[in-house]
C-alpha cells in the first residue's frame, strides 16, 4: 500500500570517477551520476480519475503536455495553489481513504543512457507526497515519505539510447495523514531525481569508535559480490593520513592516530575514500566524535551539550521546499553567523546537501523523521494503530540507513506530535538496531520511555525549574521548542538562558522557528509575503506560518539579534577595574581574536577605540585582563571580539562577539595576589586578606584579616530562621521540607587570578535531605587588595515550597560579637511589614543589646537596608560588610536552626552568626489573623544579592 519495488534502504552513496574527484565530494560532477533534473513534460489535473489511458498505456506522444522543472513544488511554479495549516488536515480523516479532489501531476521526460558500470539505480531525493514511476512504459514501482530517499533498482529496463521516464505524482496519499506538520501542504517533485551508476558495493556505513583513548572507525561494508580486498585512503585536510584495505568482512575496524575530533565548534572531517574499481571510488566524510549519555546527561566527547538551537523547516519563499543548494548554504552561513549550534530538521528530513553543510560548518543536528499526525485525537491516532506499525517502521528505518554517516547528526527524532504508542514503541526499536550509538528523540513520549531524553515545547520558566531536580537517575530535559518567533518576539530568552546554564540537568532548547514562511508574490509591482488564507484556502491558520527569528528572505529580525547576543559563547564581566573574559566553548581557545574596546560616559560620548591582542584563553576558563584606562571611567565599557583571521564563517577583521559592561566606582587597592590550591581548597593571599574556598561544597570557608581568621565555619546560603510566633501555620510546611538543612554540593568551579586580583565563578546545588527540591547557585567572587566581592544568584528547582522564611548568607563567627556599627535603618529592629519606627542612619550597638529579647525565643534583631556593618569582635578582629541595603542580623548559634551548628550551641566563648539576607519574610499577625501580605513574602522566586567582605 506505502511502497512498491523499493531497493532495501541503505545510505546515500556516492560514486566519482577519480580519487581527487571523491575528495571534492561533490556528486554534481561524477560522471556515474546522471541527473534528471530538468525540463520534464507536464500534466496537471484536478484528480487522478482524469488520468488519460494513453499515460498507462505509454502513449505519451498523444498527450498534450505542459512544461515543469524537476526540482519544484508545483504550487510555486503555477500549477494548483498552497494551503496552510497549523494542525488541521485539509481533508476528512478517512484512514486510509484519499479524496478524489487530489491534485495529480504527470511527468513525462526522454533522455539519453550510454553503457556505464552494469548496475543503475534510480534515486529520488523526495517527491510529495506520492509516487509512481515508470521507464521505458513498464511500470517499476511506487514510494511515498515525501522527505525521504527512495531508491529502484532500473538496470533490467534501461536500454543503451533512448529511454523515456514518467511519473505520477498526487498531492494527498494514505501517507499525507503522517505527514501533518505545521507548513503549507505543497506537492511535486521538490528533490533530486538521479540515476546512479554502481560498481559492487552496495553500502558503506562508518562509525566513529573511541576505546580506551584510541579514536578510529568501524567501517560496515554491505554485500560486495566480489572476492577481493578494497582499497581505501583516509584524508584529512587534503592529506593522505592511512591508507590499507577492507576484507570482505562486513566490520572493518581502523585506529586513526592523532585523532583530531569533530565538533559543532571545531568540526573536523576526515575522508574515506574507498576504490571500489577501476575509475570507481566512493568517499564518506566522516567525523571523529562520541555522542552519548554520561550519568544521564548528554555528552559530545565526553563534555555536557548545551543546545543553544533553532527549528528549522526548509523553506525558501521562491522555490517553496525545494530549496536551491545556495540558498541553503546561505541559510547555514547566516545561522552559523548568529553563535546558534545546534539545528532541529523540524519537522522532517532534510535534502541530503543541508547534512553535509552541517558536517562542515559545526551544528549538533537532531534529524526528525517524517511522521506528524497532529490533526488526530489521541485516541485513535495512528501511533496506536497497528494498520500504520509497518509505516512507521519503515520511515525510521529510512532516516537512520540514509543520513548514518553524518557526524553532525547527534540525535534521531521519531516525529513530531503525534502522541505516543506501541507504533513508536517498534520504530524506536528498530532505528536502535541500525544505529546502536545516537540517543533518540520524541517530545511525545513524555515518560522515556524509547528515548534519551525528556523532551518538551514552550515549558514555562518556572515548570522547567520545577522539575529539574536532579540527581544522576533523572533523564536530561531539552526543549525541543521554545521562544516563538512569531512576528515581534520571543521575549525572555535569557531567563530561559540562565536556567539552561546554571542546571546541568536542563540542557537548553530550540528556538520555534528559524523563518518566516511567506510565499513570495508580486502584486502591482509590490514583493509581498502571502501567508495562510491568501490563497482562497477554506481551512487555514492565517500568520501562525509566519514565526520566524528572520524573514521568509533572510532578513534577520531584532528577536534573532536578541538571541545572538544570549547564546553568545564568549561572555564578559569586570572585576574591579579588570575585565573577565569567560570562554564558554567546550572544545576551541580564543586565539583568533583582538579585544576592541573604549568606554561611553553618561552623556554618550565615547573615548577612542582601544584596541587589545588577547590572551590564547582556554576552552571553559576564565582569564582576566587590565585595560588601563577603565580605572577612573565611570558610565560604561564596550567590549567586541575581532577575527584576526578568517574564522568559520566570519571573514578576518570582523566581530565576532560585543558586550557593553557598566562600569563602577571602584577603590583601588594593588596589593599582590597569591593563590595556591590543594585537592580540597583554593586559597588566595593578599596583604591583608586571606580567602579560603572548599572545593567540595563551593563555598567560602575561611575569610581571614591581618592573618586572623573570622569564621568558625564556612559560610553558606541558608533560607531558615528561628520560629516566629506568628509563623505558626506555615512552619510547618518549612519542616516538612527540611528548609533548615540544606547541604552543598559545588557543581563547578572557574578561576582566573592575575598579580593582584582573582575572579572564580562557583556553581552549586543546595539541597535538603529526603525531600524533591533544590537550590542553585552562581557565586562570580573577586578577590582583590580591597576584599572580597561577592555577587552571587540563585533559582530554586523541584517540588520546593512557594516561600520561605529568609533568602541570605550565614557567616558562624569565630568570637563574640563585641560591639557592632552600621549604616542603615535603626536603631532598633526592623522587618519588611514592620519599618516605620526605624530610621536610616549611622548606628552603633553593644554586641549583648543587639536583639530584643521575647519571653518565647523567636527570631529578633533583623536591620533593613542596610548598607555597611563593622563588627568587632572579641579577639580584636573586626569583620566589615558592604553592600546595597541588604537584610542584616546578629544571632545567636542557637538562634540558628541549622543542624550544623548544634554543637557549637553550649561554647559560650564562640562567635555568633551574621545574617546578610536578600530577602526576609515579613511578620504578619497569622497565630491568630492574616498571613502577611504578598509583597512581604519571601517568596521561592529567583533572587541575588552582592555584598563585599574586608
Ligand atoms: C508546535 C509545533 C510546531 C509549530 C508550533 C507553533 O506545537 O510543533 O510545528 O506548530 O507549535 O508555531
Ligand atoms: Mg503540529
Amino acid at each position: 500500500m506505502f511502497v512498491e519495488n523499493i531497493l532495501p534502504y541503505r545510505s546515500r552513496i556516492n560514486y566519482y570517477r577519480s580519487q581527487e574527484q571523491a575528495l571534492r565530494y561533490d556528486e554534481t560532477q561524477s560522471p556515474w551520476h546522471k541527473s534528471l533534473n530538468g525540463t520534464w513534460q507536464f500534466l496537471f489535473l484536478n484528480s487522478p480519475s482524469e488520468i488519460p489511458s494513453a499515460f498507462y498505456e505509454g502513449r505519451y506522444q498523444e498527450l498534450s503536455w505542459q512544461q515543469i522543472e524537476v526540482p519544484a513544488n508545483w504550487e510555486m511554479v503555477g500549477f494548483g495553489k498552497p494551503i496552510y495549516t497549523n494542525f488541521n488536515y485539509p481533508f476528512p480523516l478517512n484512514v486510509p481513504h484519499v479524496i478524489d479532489e487530489n491534485p495529480t501531476g504527470l511527468y513525462y521526460r526522454e533522455f539519453t543512457y550510454e553503457e556505464g558500470l552494469g548496475k543503475q539505480t534510480l534515486r529520488f531525493d523526495g517527491v510529495e507526497s506520492v509516487f509512481e514511476v515508470w521507464i521505458n512504459g513498464r511500470y517499476l514501482g511506487k514510494s511515498q515519505g515525501s522527505r525521504l530517499m527512495s531508491e529502484f533498482d532500473i538496470t533490467r529496463s534501461l536500454q543503451v539510447g533512448e529511454n523515456q521516464i514518467a511519473m505520477k505524482v498526487s498531492k494527498w496519499s494514505v501517507g499525507s495523514y503522517l505527514e501533518d506538520q505545521d507548513m503549507w501542504w505543497l506537492a511535486g517533485i521538490p528533490r533530486d531525481v538521479t540515476i546512479l551508476e554502481e560498481a559492487d558495493l552496495f553500502d558503506v556505513k562508518v562509525t566513529p569508535n573511541q576505546k580506551k583513548g584510541t579514536w578510529g572507525i568501524d567501517v560496515a561494508l554491505t554485500d560486495i559480490e566480489q572476492d577481493y580486498p578494497l582499497a581505501y585512503q583516509i584524508f584529512f585536510d587534503g592529506t593522505e593520513v592511512l591508507v590499507g584495505s577492507f576484507d570482505r568482512c562486513s566490520v572493518n575496524h581502523v585506529t586513526i592516530n592523532q585523532p583530531k575530533l569533530w565538533s559543532d565548534e571545531v568540526p573536523n572531517l576526515y575522508t574515506l575514500v574507498i576504490k571500489v574499481a577501476d575509475e570507481v571510488y566512493t568517499a564518506v566524510r566522516f567525523g571523529l566524535r562520541s555522542v552519548a549519555l554520561i550519568d544521564n546527561r548528554i555528552c559530545l566527547n565526553g563534555e555536557l551539550i548545551l543546545f543553544n538551537g533553532v527549528n528549522r523547516h526548509e523553506f525558501s519563499p521562491e522555490n517553496g521546499r525545494a530549496m536551491t543548494r545556495n540558498e541553503i548554504y546561505q541559510e547555514l552561513i547566516a545561522i552559523k553567523k548568529f553563535h546558534i549550534n545546534a539545528i532541529r530538521t523540524s519537522h522532517y528530513p532534510d535534502i541530503p546537501y543541508f547534512y553535509d553543510l552541517c558536517d562542515e560548518l559545526g551544528f549538533l543536528v537532531i534529524d526528525e523523521c517524517d511522521i506528524e499526525t497532529h490533526g488526530f485525537s489521541e485516541k485513535d491516532c495512528p501511533a496506536v494503530d497497528p494498520f500504520w506499525r509497518s509505516e512507521f517502521i519503515r520511515r525510521g528505518q529510512r532516516l537512520v540507513h540514509r543520513d548514518f554517516n553524518h557526524p553532525s547528526v547527534i540525535i534521531w527524532s521519531l516525529g513530531n506530535e503525534s502522541w505516543f504508542g506501541d507504533n513508536f514503541v517498534a520504530m524506536a526499536d528498530a532505528m536502535r538496531a541500525i544505529d546502536p550509538q545516537r540517543l533518540l528523540h520524541y517530545e511525545g513520549d513524555r515518560q522515556v520511555t524509547v528515548t534519551d531524553f525528556y523532551s518538551t515545547m514552550y515549558t514555562s520558566i518556572d515548570d522547567l525549574k520545577k522539575r529539574a531536580v536532579q540527581n544522576k537517575t533523572q533523564p536530561s530535559h531539552v526543549l525541543c521548542e521554545y521562544g516563538h518567533a512569531m512576528g515581534n518576539g520571543p521575549g525572555s530568552l535569557l531567563e530561559y538562558q540562565e536556567v539552561f546554564e546554571n542546571f546541568p540537568s536542563v540542557q537548553g532548547g530550540f528556538i520555534w522557528e528559524w523563518k518566516d514562511h511567506g510565499i513570495k508574490v508580486i502584486e502591482d509591482g509590490q514583493t509581498i509575503y502571502k501567508y495562510g488564507g491568501q490563497f482562497e484556502e477554506t481551512v487555514h491558520d492565517g500568520d501562525f506560518i509566519i514565526d520566524g527569528l528572520v524573514l521568509p528572505d533572510g532578513m534577520p529580525s531584532p528577536g534573532v539579534l536578541e538571541f545572538a547576543k544570549v547564546i553568545q559563547p564568549i561572555k564578559f564581566y569586570l572585576a574591579g577595574t579588570q575585565l573577565v573574559i569567560d570562554n564558554r566553548y567546550k572544545f576551541r581557545s580564543l586565539k583568533n581574536f583582538t579585544l576592541h574596546w573604549q568606554t561611553v560616559d553618561e552623556t554618550g560620548t565615547t573615548t577612542p577605540l582601544q584596541t587589545l591582542a588577547l590572551p590564547d584563553v582556554e576552552p571553559q576558563s576564565l582569564q582576566l585582563v587590565t585595560l588601563p584606562l577603565i580605572a577612573d571611567s565611570q558610565g560604561y565599557l564596550n567590549v567586541s571580539l575581532i577575527c584576526n583571521q578568517a574564522d568559520g564563517v566570519f571573514s578576518a577583521g570582523s566581530i565576532f562577539v560585543q558586550d557593553q559592561l557598566v562600569l563602577q566606582k571602584f577603590e583601588t587597592v594593588t596589593k599582590t595576589l597569591q593563590k595556591s590550591e590543594n585537592d580540597s581548597q583554593l586559597i588566595f593571599t593578599t596583604e591583608d586578606f586571606e580567602v579560603v574556598i572548599n572545593k567540595q561544597t563551593g563555598n567560602i570557608s575561611q575569610f581571614s584579616k591581618e592573618g586572623q581568621a573570622l569564621l568558625q565555619r564556612e559560610m553558606n546560603l541558608s533560607l531558615g530562621r528561628k520560629r516566629i510566633s506568628n509563623d505558626m501555620f506555615v512552619q510547618p510546611q518549612w519542616d516538612k521540607a527540611y528548609l533548615n538543612e540544606l547541604y552543598s554540593y559545588c557543581d563547578s568551579i572557574q578561576m582566573t587570578a592575575e598579580k593582584d586580583c582573582a575572579f572564580v565563578i562557583i556553581k552549586q546545588t543546595l539541597t535538603p535531605p529526603v525531600v524533591g527540591w533544590s537550590l542553585k547557585l552562581q557565586q562570580k567572587i573577586q578577590i582583590d587588595g580591597s576584599g572580597c566581592h561577592i555577587d552571587y544568584k540563585g533559582w530554586f528547582a523541584g517540588d520546593y515550597p512557594s516561600e520561605v522564611p529568609r533568602i541570605g548568607w550565614e557567616l558562624p563567627l569565630k568570637a563574640q560579637v563585641t560591639e557592632v556599627s552600621w549604616l542603615g535603618n535603626g536603631p532598633g529592629e526592623s522587618y519588611p511589614d514592620s519599618q516605620q519606627a526605624v530610621y536610616f542612619g549611622n548606628y552603633q550597638l553593644k554586641g549583648e543589646e543587639w536583639a530584643f529579647s521575647y519571653i518565647v525565643p523567636q527570631d529578633a534583631g533583623n536591620r533593613t537596608n542596610v548598607k555597611e556593618v563593622k563588627v568587632a569582635l572579641k579577639d580584636q578582629s573586626t569583620l566589615k560588610i558592604e553592600g546595597s541595603g541588604f537584610n542584616f542580623n546578629v544571632i545567636p548559634y542557637d538562634a540558628t536552626v541549622n543542624g550544623r551548628y548544634k554543637e557549637l550551641v553550649n561554647l559560650p566563648e564562640l562567635g555568633q552568626v551574621l545574617r546578610v539576607d536578600t530577602k526576609v519574610r515579613g511578620l504578619g499577625s497569622n497565630a491568630c489573623g492574616q498571613e502577611p501580605q504578598e509583597r512581604y513574602k519571601a517568596h521561592s522566586e529567583d533572587f541575588k544579592g552582592t555584598f563585599k567582605l574586608s
